[in-house]
């Protein structure tokens, strides 16, 4: 069992000690019930669920929370397992080391909910909704009267309300379905005498919670306005990650992507996008009729993974040239291997510019949860958060995939839309926002009501009509327990992983960076981390000496049972997430202990050097024209000088290099080659051929089509 802290900013007074110790045993109390009706967790009486820990001026709170003061280093004993956090009202106006206290806490400790206690006879004071709510001091002094109030504040917090609802209906309200799905409950498996080890190895409550959009009680994605379970455990959603909306969505942030881009943009509209982006990005741009503009994304032949795009590049991107002027900017925070953006910079650039900043955050949904993603004092003596979607500064849309990172059944997915976006569009008057305002207009005027109906109706293009209600459960839950122990979940796993790195390290003899990537190894050389550039330790990075040594190294992985995320050609990617337990670091040390002589930075670079140069190059006819019109198979060889009419993707490194609109060169049916050559046909997604060998056929425009298309060039 986890005990849990409630951090109390408070002025000690006469008798304290017996204060202290009521609203303590209270709190734990009120707890104990919540988490009994609410998780079905029975606590033991003789354990205290929380426990109370008093800081008595806002300057203590660094100290008391992060080690040294310094949120990269880590939390404390008893700040790591903060869940709430209350204040006196006498100090709620007060500063942190020259912040207001509430700016630092929103920065420091933006998902924690709070809570302002106020005595009788003190000036009111009115506390933001979002995540504060105010309580008099007699409801916390006096439990044994007030102890339902404060259970309804605990809900308030942490109550998952789809899955709660969810659970009651299965077991109290449930009785003979006439809907789908057509196992009914797990009947046409119970009763099979075949299938019946399906249904015990499932388990019965994963059948029974397997409902449909008929049980109206509970809700549907595709009327997200009703008041229902389902649309209030987003509203939740939204308060915990911080948005001004959030939504969630179903076959994951592919499908998050393809809404969200359609909703943004319209047909002929310039997006700025990073080349090595995800490929449900290149989709979302063919299904929306966008005109691609890439940002040149490097290549990193030595240890086979892209870097991110600069910081120059960007700026340089956002510059008026001539040219029709972008509408988005997407790029992709953290990358696969753990770069993130300096995400406040990048939103002041395109701000400037009047572009909307678009975050594919799938791989770091967790960042909100802890304070090591802030970057201290770097604007005007405020902190940034690295969380795309936050309060404080940061991009106007963030997606991200739950399942990857945090404790959701696969496929699931958020979207979260900022309050800056919101603000933009309906109180900002800047000229250069201008069409923003027109495009998303109610009575002439930029209305948030309207952006939300147009991402509805695009949701509704892309969702399932019948979504698993025990994965939009996890949905919920995931970011009740992000809100309720995030915290600590983040805190372990990073000591964790450091901890592992430095005794890798040690067992081979060498500096942590000979043998995991960090930042420039992936970026390469530059003042990326001056930039504002961070490498997400929670993303490990193995380097091996040579391909011979990273294929004996996997071999060895495979022989202890440990399946990596990702690999490429001289590297290996380990992903913690918040399931990720001590004991994995455990075998994965002991296989790096036995193998340490594989270790290290390979010497030299791959074959895929020209990977960046091969895959440059902007769309010559509207994606979405060359995807939908008549194509003919040409060979792989004959197609050089076509207009690709299809995505092919290779994998490794999975990045499409055949695009709708490309005009097809030679490096790039070469780069195609070289990797048939190395990993096989079956590495090349969306190359046609017959029983697995040669020739090789890819889908380009016809003649006809080609000379019919308009020539994107001719328009811009
Ligand atoms: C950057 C990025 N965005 C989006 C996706 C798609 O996410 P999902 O698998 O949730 O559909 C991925 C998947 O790997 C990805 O790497």
């Amino acid at each position: 069992m986890r005990t849990l802290t409630v951090l109390w900013l408070h002025s000690p007074d006469d008798g304290e000690g017996d204060l202290l110790s009521v609203v303590e045993h209270g709190l734990s109390d009120a707890f104990r019930d919540f988490c009994s009706e609410a998780f079905n967790v029975r606590m033991p009486l003789e354990y205290p669920p929380l426990k109370l820990t008093t800081v008595h001026s806002p300057e203590e709170l660094p100290d008391a929370l992060f080690i040294g003061g310094d949120p990269s280093r880590g939390m404390t004993e008893g700040g790591d397992d903060a869940c709430l956090f209350m204040v006196d009202d006498s100090f709620y106006s007060g500063t942190v080391r020259g912040m207001p206290l509430k700016d630092w806490l929103k920065t420091y400790i933006p998902a924690l909910p709070k809570v302002a206690v106020v005595y009788p006879g003190r000036p009111p004071i009115v506390v933001p909704q979002r995540r504060w709510a105010k309580k008099g001091i007699e409801v916390l002094s006096r439990p044994e009267f007030y102890r339902e109030r404060i259970v309804h504040l605990f809900k308030a917090f942490w109550l998952p309300r789809f899955w709660s609802a969810m659970r009651q209906y299965v077991q109290v309200k449930a009785g003979t379905n006439w809907h789908t799905p057509g196992h009914n409950g797990g009947n046409a498996f119970a009763d099979s005498p075949f299938l019946r080890g399906l249904y015990e190895a499932f388990g019965s409550m994963i059948f029974r919670s397997d409902l449909s959009v008929s049980v109206e009680s509970l809700g549907d994605l595709s009327s997200p306005e009703a008041q229902t379970p389902l649309s209030e455990a987003q509203k939740m959603s939204s308060e915990i990650f911080g948005s001004a909306l959030s939504r969630y969505v179903t076959n994951g942030t592919s499908t998050s992507n393809k809404a969200m881009l359609m909703t943004l943009l319209k047909p002929g509209e310039v997006v700025l996008v990073d080349r090595n982006c995800h490929k449900s990005v290149h989709h979302a741009i063919v299904t929306s009729g966008a005109v691609p503009r890439y940002l040149p994304s490097r290549w990193n032949s030595r240890l086979g993974v892209w870097g991110p795009v600069s910081l120059h590049d960007i700026e340089r991107a956002l510059e008026p040239d001539g040219s029709q002027r972008p509408r988005l900017l997407v790029l992709t925070t953290c990358t696969y291997e753990g770069v993130l953006y300096p995400v406040w910079e990048i939103s002041r650039l395109c701000e400037r510019a009047g572009v909307l900043f678009y975050a594919d955050e799938a791989w770091a949904g967790y960042m909100a949860f802890h304070p090591f993603y802030t970057r201290p004092d770097c604007v005007a003596g405020r902190a940034m958060r690295y969380n795309a979607v936050n309060e404080t500064s940061g991009a106007h849309f963030a997606v991200q995939s739950t399942h990857k990172t945090m404790a959701a059944f696969s496929q699931a997915s958020m979207i979260h839309v900022s309050l800056r976006f919101k603000a933009l569009l309906e109180e900002d008057a800047s000229p250069q926002f201008r069409w923003l305002r027109r495009r998303f207009a109610l009575n002439g005027h930029g209305s948030f009501e309207k952006f939300t109906h147009d991402l509805h109706e695009f949701l509704r293009y892309w969702h399932s009509t019948s979504p698993h209600y025990p994965f939009l459960a996890t949905l919920d839950v995931a970011g009740v327990q992000m809100r309720l122990e995030g915290m600590k979940l983040i805190d372990e796993r990073l000591k964790w992983a450091a901890d592992f790195r430095a005794r890798v390290a040690a067992e081979c003899g060498l500096p942590e960076g000979e043998c995991f990537a960090g930042l420039e190894d992936i970026a390469g050389t530059g003042g990326w981390a001056s930039d504002g550039f961070l490498k997400d330790p929670l993303k490990i990075v193995l380097m091996l000496r040579s391909p011979e040594a990273c294929a004996a190294f996997k071999k060895a992985l495979l022989k202890s049972h440990i399946q990596w995320e990702k690999s490429t050609a001289t590297t290996i990617l380990f992903l913690v997430t918040v399931g990720t337990v001590e004991e994995h670091f455990e075998c994965l040390f002991r296989v790096c202990r036995l193998n340490r002589a594989l270790i290290g930075r390979p010497e030299a670079g791959n074959d895929d050097e020209n990977v960046s140069s091969a895959v440059q190059g902007d769309p010559v006819v509207l994606p979405r024209d060359a995807a939908l019109c008549d194509g003919e198979f040409v060979t792989l060889e004959a197609s050089v000088g076509r207009i690709a009419s299809q995505f092919l993707v290779p994998y490794p490194p999975g990045i499409p290099v055949f695009v709708p609109g490309l005009r097809i060169t030679a490096p790039m049916v070469e780069l195609v080659k070289g990797v048939i050559a190395s990993e096989g046909v079956g590495a090349v997604h969306g190359l046609f051929c017959r029983g697995g060998h040669g020739p090789y056929y890819v889908e380009v425009l016809n003649r006809d089509e080609e000379s019919r298309l308009e020539p994107l060039g001719a328009s811009r």
